[in-house]
């Protein structure tokens, strides 16, 4: 009988006219944001997922962490006519490895990338066509790492994953035919503070090579203030929006989200502490051009002890880079910053790239005037790839290729 499929089919409809009523009310797509159709149909793809998951979880299935990460790690590509790929381990870390098929006459550069996804989502699948790209159009040697996500991995779980790959890669360099004086690293959102964590662990280490450069797309740099300008003006603007930002780095820190009103409102640290932090963290240092879409001040608030015993590890460099010490960054390597204008992180960004100025560090920024949080990844399919993000990767193929 033709009823079961009948059932399911209506059934998806109605999800799906579900996902798209939920973002019309919940979401906001800026007329400036580079192909917004496109964005709202991914966007409803991944409410989608999230409510799917949900009601497995809901009827005892499996959990809607494990569905979603299911579903991401459903592989899209076969081999790659330009390159070996392949799945090693890194002591006790999983890696891709991705390595140009020429030869070559000289040791080649080598990217360590590490994904995004709150800490908790993303995959080597994930990044797999992003990673293709960087290794082909670079022609460099990436290793992509499979660290342990949170809320199962707490921090610093993650960091040191990426930490110890990185430097196994170091110390085995040429066995992949790569020059351990030209490695950098690379990692987009939540993979982009892992890569200024450890960029930061490395700087000055005199065992090692020295970084070659550091490339932080989107990164999440802090949490001290998740009412920057930036978090105010895009905070239902997808892929992330404000609530999640928030939500992702209280996974990654406590395994929980509790205390997510107060980190949203900012009053998850004493008044004291913030003002401390307020030379590297406050609206003052962000541009006034970046004010322009409707800003207001934030108004400062204080904490309980409770609250701020949760979440001090906030103020370790290692899970909030943009609270180094200036002797730190003053060692860091070249960096390579993009930005999007209609992203929560932008800030996080436009400061640490001051940060890195005002210590003599060269920075490459690549703003993205239409760009969105995630514009870089296209989920392995070339129908999801923006125009925008494309011109984002090839200034990153770019100054690899320049290094
Ligand atoms: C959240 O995590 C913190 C730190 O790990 C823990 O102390 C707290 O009990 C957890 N809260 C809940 C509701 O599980």
């Amino acid at each position: 009988s033709l009823c079961p499929q009948l059932f399911f089919v209506a059934g998806l409809i109605l999800l799906v006219m579900a996902a798209i009523n939920f973002d019309f009310s919940n979401s906001e797509i800026p007329p400036g944001v580079n192909e917004p159709v496109k964005l709202r149909i991914i966007h409803v793809i991944l409410i989608s997922t999230a409510v799917v998951g949900k009601i497995l979880e809901k009827i005892g299935i499996c959990s809607q962490i494990s569905f979603v990460r299911y579903v991401q790690g459903i592989k899209a590509l076969g081999a790659d006519q330009k390159l070996f790929i392949e799945d090693l381990w890194f002591e006790k870390v999983p890696v891709r490895i991705y390595q140009p098929k020429a030869p070559s006459a000289s040791p080649r550069t080598g990217v360590m990338f590490f994904h995004g996804g709150g800490w908790v989502f993303g995959s080597l699948e994930t990044h797999e066509s992003l990673c293709r790209s960087l290794a082909r159009g670079s022609e460099s040697v990436v290793v992509s790492v499979g660290y342990r996500l949170a809320p199962e991995h707490k921090y610093p779980a993650a960091y040191e994953d990426c930490l110890h790959a990185t430097v196994h890669f170091m110390r085995n360099a040429e066995h992949y035919g790569v020059d351990p004086a030209q490695i950098s690293v690379c990692g987009d959102s939540a993979g982009g503070n892992l890569a200024a964590a450890v960029s930061q662990t490395l700087a000055g280490r005199a065992d090692l090579p020295r970084l070659r450069a550091q490339i932080l797309i989107y990164p999440l740099l802090q949490a001290l203030d998740f009412n920057l300008p930036s978090y105010k003006q895009n905070q239902a603007v997808p892929l992330l929006f404000q609530e999640r930002a928030a939500f992702y780095v209280l996974q990654y820190l406590n395994g929980n989200a509790s205390n997510l009103e107060q980190v949203l409102e900012g009053s998850h640290i004493p008044i004291d502490i913030k003002l401390n932090y307020r030379k590297w963290v406050s609206e003052d240092y962000i541009p006034e051009r970046f004010k322009a879409r409707g800003y207001k001040p934030h108004v400062l608030l204080d904490c309980s002890t409770e609250v701020y015993e949760t979440v001090k590890r906030f103020c370790e460099p290692n899970l909030c880079p943009l609270l180094a010490e200036d002797a730190v960054v003053h060692q860091l390597p070249e960096s390579f910053i993009l930005t999007c204008e209609y992203d929560v992180l932008r800030d996080d960004g436009l400061l640490y790239k001051k940060r890195l100025e005002d210590n003599g560090v060269p920075v490459t920024w690549c703003h993205l005037e239409d760009g969105f949080h995630g514009i870089i990844n296209s989920f392995n399919s070339e129908w999801m790839s923006f125009s925008s993000g494309k011109r984002g990767l090839d200034n990153i193929v770019n100054f690899l290729k320049n290094l």
